[in-house]
């Protein structure tokens, strides 16, 4: 082989064992080798982009000088394999196993963390577990004694969809130092202060994990760092490393000279550090780099310089040894020295999660130049400087606002690189402070941050310089001089300052469609934190004794900040009766079956399956156009792509080119014409994923573009767009109730979709077996039959040649229903024209972009009332986004009017829904299917009624609730008196009287942060409206050695199921938890399945599966009858020798529910479930931001089954609707491209927006005869409670409003996202900015829905 194709060899350990590779690829990430190569699978892919944590390992590195190992914490998808020669990496399943757990004692610390979570009930679907887990175990290597605040900062990187995060923190509180206790059914013992329960032992609960009975905690003895690496880095020959892949190759110097040829060379080859950066533009933008080099190993990058004038950082430092080494100076110096350093520090505990903050450099963040970069403006506002160097010598270049001259671009010249940064120590006399604010308050990028500096003549006043610089308001970070030189030479004061918000208002501007819109918000942020500033300079002057007076003490709530600190949480439920025998697990807190499996990685999803021989890889082609023809679709360079094996479009489908859901017809692939961005037009197959992605990458489809593109329902309502039919109710005589009420009013409300964001995207592996046309399906679904049709109608074969598997799903949330579906079609249609395996998973960004979200929609309706509160009419009007096709939409607008009543007994109502068609992605069910939409408006108008007669919410919600046995108004008769029982409770349990008066109190002492406190109720029907949805059958099958494997037709997506069906079993059959398995969910063994949904999957599965038990039961009762002293064992051989079945089918009809829309009446629910829930907020008015202080939720779920699983349902909704109703934003382009892509811009709630304190008690004494031993189904209803977090929101909203002069009613859209919150509170920054010209110009995004 010629030199120059020379590869080197990798080496590295992974979990102990030396790994070589010879022929590295520099575009292999470490996530993809993980899986791909070494097969180990514990680590996830969920976002492929850092911004999830779900792929999270442990790398450890050997440093020759200091002689010290460091351990931390990486995001495996972005670290390049060619990064890790000389590394050792820990993946989960490098520290502990089931296993390994099974033997005798075992003192580890990953034991503990795999455990800890488990047995805390903190994993759901687990799909997020392991990366939870390394994280945690990464911190422990490094401090085994955290602080709660370390831990909670180690988790921000890390998201996590099903659980609320609550019992993760309170699983490894455990290993505080000192922690409060958590108080688990009451409790006030607990594992943390090591007497009492981690789960409650009490009360007949059956497992314990107090602290004593955890293994005590020993970190020596964790895996070692294999010597050998010790030693290469010590003694090894260094030399140039060179890595060849298929289309770049990665050089890796040794020393800085080599380094700085190597750029004069090849003066466009980036220098990889992080690759938090170029990593990603490579994934997702398609860039190429032919040569990419590496500066991980030039030592003269990595070193650090502490001066009396400063300390100088190589631009190679990690974020993270950035923060040490600040944190060392600001320790070690005078605290007048310490100004931009400290500033510095603020911003860097911000930035990112703490995996991406191991491994971005310093050198990195500048030379990215982003906008937003939260570092670049301080650096710049802090008189800082880089050391520029090239062959041709150094430069030391000040970091001003001449250093960043466009969108990622510096004056670095192509063959310089940032060697190092200096930051002086500040002088006396001077401030230096940082802001930032984010749509969530941790690893999101800034919306608009600031670095601003200011420094007085000696002992007075008076501005002698100052630096403003902002991020987020431009192209790249912006200096704000005209506004700098109103305040330079006069004294710090109001009068100064107002010239200085004038000029700032001219000065930094943005036009109406400025990318990454809000526009409004992002330069009224500008001034209020240039106010913020303002406060914090006065503080420091009068601190200083420059000048005398005080910040106004109502003012001061402009610089403190919002609680932070997480408090221990309160959870109650029902005991079991006191003589439920031992071994009967019904009713107690059992772990999840799978927890464990989850904690060490071993838990398989759909993509975890192993590569099969000749398996090939789908891609998806989807439209870039909102509404065209189809002129031409070009396979040829395609097809000609190395590893393509296949291109086809709907053409080519043998059978039903399209699924039919509701009636009404879906294309499977486009056919002739595509009507929305993201469209599915054809596929390409290939032999490796990134081969068949760079080959749909190179379909070209000609469109001819239609005319009359929809997106919002206004439009949709105007050209009569709508999926019919359209759905009304009325009850009472409403014309009068509006002639006769002492009020009327008219309001309306607006509700974003929201984005399903399960941790597992969609994925499936479709087997053809090669006889009789038979196929296996394995499917990340909630509804195996449907798949299981789709596939038999596309391909044209009977249902009895498909079979349909689900192990278990890495979440779903109602996402997995139909869409799923058609993604099976389109791969199996892959499977069968090959003859190959086939699997498909798609990337974050296609799942975002393809398989839609929650419909938006858009609520209006007026109100009768009198003036004692009692509403007395409603006519309401509901118009739902459907998207582009029908899926589930009409029912989704049908279950909009039934639940539109919630808990209030409204006497004449009227009430319209339509789904409209739009040319934007095709919206499906989400948990709740309509109603967190539905109770949404009706709560926003109750409110309004509140606001209009100047009464407390609560006290309207109260006045109008059902209280005796009623008829709802399709005349379904139920009794609230769980709903008054929750209510009630849930007033007393969160003390709403006291803190009202509280919050009052606070509100009248504060300008600019602002209480509210709100407590919403809600009565949610089980079951599902169509009759045939109820049943479930299951089949059960006793081994002859007693162990029983039970299937149904449940799919286990993180809700429990499974273990509450083997709860169910052990009871029914009287045999212990551990004798009982479910191994999947498969079409061959439980056919005709209804989908996982609608809460109602334990409901109708469970009692399937009692009937076959009940049946076994039966058949051996004489055989136990004969032996009365034997054990099941006995009794199973001896059946079989009798020759008993020992196997048996269940069936559960379910309830005959249905809905008469002509009539307008029905039974459409089973029962309801009822619950109230009361959340107190705090406001920050000045940027919108907001933290939740306290949830009480109190739930009536009859007998519960589990409660453990049942509370971690409750949580876990509810953060999802707090998520929905004041966080996740979609974003589409004015021409229908959906922007939200991905964790980097669409958020859901993490760990920082977890309720400081979050009680949950689970209404004692209620019985349910309707479902399986009196329980209730949970899954859906708690997600509307997060909407009480946006009703304490609005009231904190209008208190501010109040002290601007404003009252009464204001609109107030959801999610009530600080850029709402902010502009609602309408303080004088946000009226300082003038309104945009949005008729002249097109703003950035839709306003939907
Ligand atoms: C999930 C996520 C969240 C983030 N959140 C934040 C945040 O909240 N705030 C924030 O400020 N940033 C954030 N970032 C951005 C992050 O800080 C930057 O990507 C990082 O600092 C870049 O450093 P790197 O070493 O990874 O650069 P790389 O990706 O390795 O390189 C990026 C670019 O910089 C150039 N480069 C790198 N080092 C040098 C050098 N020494 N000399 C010359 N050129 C060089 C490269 O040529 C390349 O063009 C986030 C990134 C991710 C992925
Ligand atoms: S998969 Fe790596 S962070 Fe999301
Ligand atoms: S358990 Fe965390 S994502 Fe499902």
């Amino acid at each position: 082989m010629a030199e120059q194709q020379r590869s080197d060899v990798l080496a590295f350990y992974v979990n102990g064992k030396k790994v070589t590779v010879s022929d590295a690829d520099p575009e292999t990430t470490l996530l993809g080798f993980l899986r791909q190569s070494l097969r180990l699978t514990g680590s996830k892919y969920g976002c492929g982009g850092g911004g999830c944590g779900a792929c999270t390992v442990m790398l450890s590195r050997y440093d020759p000088q200091t002689k010290h190992i460091h351990h931390f914490s990486v995001n495996a998808c972005l670290m390049p394999v060619c990064q890790l020669h000389g590394a050792a990496v820990t993946t989960v399943e490098g520290i502990g196993s089931t296993k390994t757990r099974l033997h005798p004692v075992q003192p580890y610390l990953c034991v503990h963390v795999q455990e800890r979570i488990a047995k805390a009930h903190g994993s759901q679907c687990g799909f997020c577990t392991p990366g939870m887990v390394m994280s945690i175990y990464t911190l422990l290597r490094n401090k085994p004694q955290p602080t709660m605040e370390e831990i909670r900062e180690t988790l921000g990187g890390n998201l996590c969809r099903c659980t609320g995060y609550r019992p993760i923190i309170e699983g490894y509180r455990t290993f505080c130092e000192s922690e409060n206790c958590c108080r688990v059914n009451g409790s006030a013992g607990c594992a943390a202060n090591g007497n009492g329960p981690l789960e409650p032992a009490e009360n007949g609960q059956t497992e314990t994990s107090g602290k004593e009975k955890l293994l005590p905690l020993d970190p020596t003895q964790e895996l070692i760092f294999p010597p050998e690496l010790i030693r290469m880095a010590e003694s090894e020959e260094r030399a140039t490393q060179t890595f060849r892949g298929e289309r770049m190759t990665w050089i890796s110097p040794i020393s800085l000279d080599e380094l700085l040829q190597l750029k004069s060379q090849h003066p466009q080859a980036p220098v990889v550090m992080g690759n938090t950066n170029l990593g990603l533009d490579i994934k997702f933008k398609g860039v190429i780099h032919p040569i990419i080099i590496s500066g991980f190993r030039v030592r003269e990058l990595f070193e650090v310089t502490e001066k009396p004038e400063g300390v100088c950082i190589g631009a190679g430092s990690s974020l993270s040894t950035v923060r040490s080494v600040l944190e060392k100076c600001v320790c070690s110096l005078p605290a007048e020295h310490t100004q931009t350093l400290a500033a510095l520090l603020e911003q860097l505990s911000h930035v990112a999660g703490e995996q991406i903050r191991n491994v971005a450099t310093l050198g990195g963040n500048i030379a990215s130049a982003y906008p937003n970069s939260d570092l670049n403006p301080v650096l710049a506002a802090g008189r800082c400087s880089v050391v520029l160097q090239s062959r041709e010598g150094k430069r030391e270049v000040p970091l001003d606002k001449d250093f960043f001259v466009g969108f990622g671009k510096t004056v670095l010249k192509p063959d310089e690189i940032v060697l190092s940064v200096f930051i002086p120590v500040s002088r006396k006399g001077e401030v230096v402070r940082a802001f930032r604010h984010a749509p969530r308050k941790e690893n999101a990028l800034a919306t608009v941050n600031a670095g601003l500096r200011v420094w007085f003549e000696e002992g007075s006043n008076v501005v002698k310089e100052m630096s403003v610089y902002y991020g987020g308001v431009g192209p790249c970070t912006v200096s704000a001089e005209r506004t700098v030189q109103q305040v330079i030479g006069r004294p710090w004061n109001e009068a100064t300052l107002s010239d200085a918000y004038r000029a700032l208002v001219d000065e930094v501007t943005l036009g109406a469609s400025a990318p990454g819109g809000k526009v409004m918000f992002r330069r009224s942020l500008t001034l209020s934190l240039l106010f913020r500033f303002y406060l914090h300079v006065l503080q420091h002057l009068k601190d200083t004794n420059v000048c005398e007076g005080e910040i106004p003490s109502e003012q001061l709530s402009a610089v403190e900040r919002l609680p932070n600190i997480i408090q221990p949480s309160y959870h109650e439920f029902q005991d079991v009766p006191s003589g439920q025998s031992e071994q009967d697990p019904v009713g107690r807190a059992v772990q999840h079956q799978a927890a464990l499996s989850h904690a060490t990685g071993e838990a398989v999803y759909c993509d975890d399956f192993p590569r099969t021989q000749g398996e090939l890889f789908l891609s998806v082609v989807t439209s870039a156009r909102a509404h065209a023809r189809i002129t031409h679709i070009d396979v040829s360079r395609a097809l000609s792509m190395p590893g393509v094996v296949d291109v086809f479009t709907a053409d080519d489908i043998p059978g039903k080119k399209f699924r039919s859901f509701t009636g009404i017809d879906e294309e499977i692939l486009a056919q002739g014409e595509v009507t929305c961005v993201g469209q599915m037009v054809c596929a390409v197959v290939a032999d490796t994923k990134p081969h068949a992605k760079l080959a749909s990458a190179a379909v070209k489809v000609h469109y001819e573009d239609l005319p009359d593109r929809i997106f919002t329902v206004e439009e949709a309502v105007e050209k009569r767009s709508f999926f019919l039919p359209q759905r009304e109710i009325q009850r009472g005589d409403v014309t009068k109730a509006f002639q006769e009420a002492d009020h009327v009013y008219e309001g309306e409300i607006r509700l974003g979709g929201q984005e399903h964001f399960y941790m597992e995207t969609q994925s499936m592996l479709v087997i053809p077996l090669g006889e009789e046309k038979e196929m296996k399906v394995y499917a990340s679904t909630q509804h195996p039959t449907m798949v299981q049709e789709a596939v038999a109608e596309t391909l044209g074969i009977p249902s009895s040649r498909v079979s349909c598997h689900v192990k278990r799903i890495g979440g779903a949330f109602g996402g997995k229903v139909t869409k799923t579906s058609i993604l099976a079609s389109i791969t199996a249609l892959a499977a069968w024209r090959s003859e190959r395996p086939v699997r498909c998973v798609l990337d974050r960004g296609e799942d975002m972009l393809i398989t839609g979200a929650r419909h938006p929609v858009l609520g209006k309706y007026k109100v009768g009332f009198m003036s004692d509160g009692r509403i007395t009419a409603a006519d309401v009007r509901y118009y739902a986004n459907a998207g582009h096709t029908p899926d589930e939409s009409v029912l989704v607008i049908e279950k909009i009017l039934l639940h539109m009543d919630n808990a209030y007994n409204i006497l004449n109502l009227c009430s319209q829904s339509a789904a409209c068609k739009t040319n934007l992605p095709s919206n499906t069910a989400f948990r709740g299917f309509g109603v967190p939409q539905t109770l949404m408006v009706i709560e926003n108008m109750v409110n309004d009624v509140a606001m209009v007669l100047g009464r407390p919410a609560e006290e309207i919600r109260e006045k109008n609730m059902y209280k005796e046995t009623s008829l709802t108004h399709y005349k379904m008769e139920f009794d609230p008196e769980n709903l008054l029982r929750c209510w009630e409770e849930c007033k007393e349990r969160s003390e709403l009287d006291r803190r009202r008066l509280d919050v009052a109190r606070f509100n009248q002492q504060n300008r600019w942060k602002k209480r509210g406190i709100a407590v919403i109720p809600i009565k949610y029907g089980i079951g599902f409206a169509e009759g045939f949805l109820n049943q479930a059958a299951a089949l059960v099958h006793i081994y002859k050695d007693g162990s029983v494997l039970v299937s149904h037709g449940g799919t286990e997506m993180g809700q429990g199921i499974h273990t509450k069906v083997q709860q169910v079993a052990s009871r029914e059959l009287d045999v212990p938890l551990s004798m009982i398995h479910i191994s999947e969910t498969s079409t061959s063994s439980v056919p005709n399945t209804c989908p996982s949904a609608a809460s109602f999957g334990t409901d109708a599965n469970g009692m399937a599966v009692k009937d076959a038990c009940q049946t076994l039961y039966k058949r051996l009762e004489p055989i136990r009858k004969q032996d009365p002293n034997g054990t099941w064992q006995s009794w199973v051989a001896k059946a079989f020798l009798e020759r008993i079945s020992l196997s048996a089918t269940g069936f559960y009809r379910g309830h005959d529910l249905y809905m008469d829309w002509v009539k307008q009446e029905g039974r459409p629910y089973a029962y309801f479930t009822y619950a109230a829930c009361c959340s107190e907020v705090e406001l920050d008015c000045l940027t919108g931001e907001y933290r939740t202080v306290r949830t009480d939720l109190v739930a009536d779920i009859g007998q519960s089954i589990n409660p453990s699983i049942d509370i971690g349902q409750i949580e876990g909704a509810f953060m999802q609707g707090l998520g929905l109703y004041t966080m996740e934003e979609l974003k589409f382009s004015p021409s229908g491209v959906l922007y939200t892509r991905g964790p980097g811009q669409y958020k859901i709630p993490a760990v920082c927006d977890v309720p400081l304190q979050f009680n949950v008690y689970l209404l004692s004494g209620s019985h349910n005869p309707h479902a399986i031993y009196s329980s209730k189904g949970i899954g859906e209803p708690t997600l509307f409670l997060g909407s009480s977090v946006f009703f304490a929101l609005k009231e904190a909203v209008a208190a501010a409003r109040s002290d601007a002069g404003l009252s009464g009613p204001f609109t107030l859209h959801s999610p009530a996202t600080p850029e709402r919150a902010c502009v609602a509170c309408s303080t004088c920054f946000t009226q300082m900015i003038p309104q945009a010209e949005t008729e002249t110009t097109q703003p950035w995004a839709l306003e939907l829905p």
